[in-house]
């Protein structure tokens, strides 16, 4: 195998980052593709603790290069930080290590000022994590996009500011009553960004292009989950990016080959941040046990996850939407000792039982039929599964048809147990 996604298979915060650390040990190139620094993954390096929201986790790893592709959103403001942050931890971060497209959209301060304004005054409140990745990738389908390569001239820089604040300045003035940047303020932090980003830029297609050939072992890191995609996910509340595998295609490029095997890390049960439709959904307190015992708060925003059973019939249409080949299954250390132990096998949809969850469907609308299960108590101490847990693993590989490859019980090396070979 030389190429592998790792990809989330539910809202996000799988618990993608750790499994990617892992793998991407025995990786030459670490890709990022989508996305920006809404995602979050926490890292202790020694005993100081990162949060890497926008370089690929490759950079942990000397013998890695971290690409960011074009399909990225990308807030020089957060990279500066997240470098510092990075270096701060011991983290050697090279041009060598570290290959950003020129391609990428900028996420500028007029973005994140927007984000912000509409989240807290508009119609439909989105629950987004505020770092402006909606209207950047509104400027870059619109085509008044920035990218990352007219940071480096000044004069293109302010045409294209200028030409792209005309329609917010109208949103800031009149609709939202903001106040906000001039032009050349921008132009001049941009530019002064552009001198520390220009040394890592580079044409990342081609790069990919000549590690394929030289049979590199490449590895995609998503970020999100599939129920977050823009044309897969629960719209209108998910993210603006393609967080499926088909989103390596137009954000990294993949030359001549097709990713080769697709992990859906998948926790083993469900949870979600911001708003919008949650069929398995817990307000009493086991919910709120699972989310105590599983530390959910988000690593960017720091919110409050949601909890819930683990949803069947979601995780059959993000399998089939990502053409995931294998599942990790992640937190089973969360769920042991749960009474009362369910998971929602199907749903009743006007009138009717499905087993699928598919695009178009109103999840406000469906009731979720649920399975008792019996409650697993594993200590996780050997490398055996009681009969119990090993009935819900089953349960979830008859419903989607595929493996279970990983089973996680814990952050630590020791605690993640490798059912299959990755890049063996
Ligand atoms: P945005 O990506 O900031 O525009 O947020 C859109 C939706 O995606 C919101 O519901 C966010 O909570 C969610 N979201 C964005 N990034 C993540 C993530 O890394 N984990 C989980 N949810 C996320």
């Amino acid at each position: 195998m030389q190429s592998l996604a790792i990809i989330g298979s539910q809202w996000g915060d799988e618990g993608k980052g750790k499994i990617t650390d892992l793998l991407g040990q025995k990786c030459d190139v670490v890709v990022r593709y989508q996305g920006g620094n809404n995602a979050g993954h926490t890292i202790i390096v020694g005993t100081k603790k990162i949060v890497l929201h926008l370089i690929p986790s490759g950079i942990l790893h000397d013998h890695c290069v971290s690409v960011i592709g074009h399909g990225v959103v990308f807030d020089p403001r957060a990279f500066k930080e997240e470098l510092e942050d990075v270096k701060r931890g011991g983290i050697d971060v090279t041009p060598q290590k570290l290959r950003i497209s020129e391609n990428c959209s900028v996420i500028t301060f007029y973005n994140k000022l927007l984000d912000g304004q509409r989240e807290a005054k508009g119609p439909v409140k989105i629950g987004t994590t505020g770092k402006g990745i909606g209207p950047a990738y509104e400027d870059k389908t619109s085509r008044k996009g920035i990218k990352l390569k007219d940071l480096m001239n000044k004069e293109v820089l302010r045409a294209k500011l200028e030409a792209n604040l005309i329609e917010k300045a109208v949103l800031f003035d009149h609709l939202y009553k903001v106040d906000y940047p001039a032009v050349e303020e921008e132009v001049e932090k941009l530019f002064e960004l552009g001198k520390l980003i220009e040394p890592f830029l580079c044409d990342t297609f081609s790069f990919l292009d000549e590690s394929i050939q030289q049979d590199k072992r490449v590895l995609y890191e998503g970020a999100q989950g599939v129920l977050l995609d823009i044309d897969y996910g629960s719209y209108p509340f998910v993210t603006s990016s393609s967080t499926s595998a088909g989103g390596i295609y137009t954000g990294a490029g993949l030359p001549g080959k097709y990713v080769d095997e697709v992990l859906g890390i998948t926790k083993a049960y469900t949870t979600r941040v911001g708003e919008g439709p949650f069929p398995t959904e817990l307000f009493d307190e086991v919910g709120e046990k699972i989310q105590r015992i599983g530390g959910e708060f988000g690593a960017t925003t720091g919110r409050k996850r949601r909890c819930g059973w683990l949803d069947l019939p979601l995780l059959k249409y993000t399998v089939k939407a990502s053409n995931i080949t294998s599942i990790a299954l992640t937190k089973l250390d969360v769920l042991s000792g749960i009474e009362n132990l369910k998971l929602c096998y199907a749903y009743e949809y006007e009138g009717k039982e499905i087993d699928c969850a598919y695009p178009g469907i109103d999840l406000a609308k469906v009731k979720p039929l649920m399975k008792d299960m019996k409650t697993f108590n594993d200590d996780f101490k050997d490398n055996n599964q009681s009969s119990e847990l090993q009935e819900y693993i089953d349960t979830i590989e008859k419903a989607v048809g595929i493996k279970v490859g990983i089973l996680a019980h814990g952050p630590e090396r020791s605690e993640i147990k490798f059912k299959q070979d990755y890049f063996q």
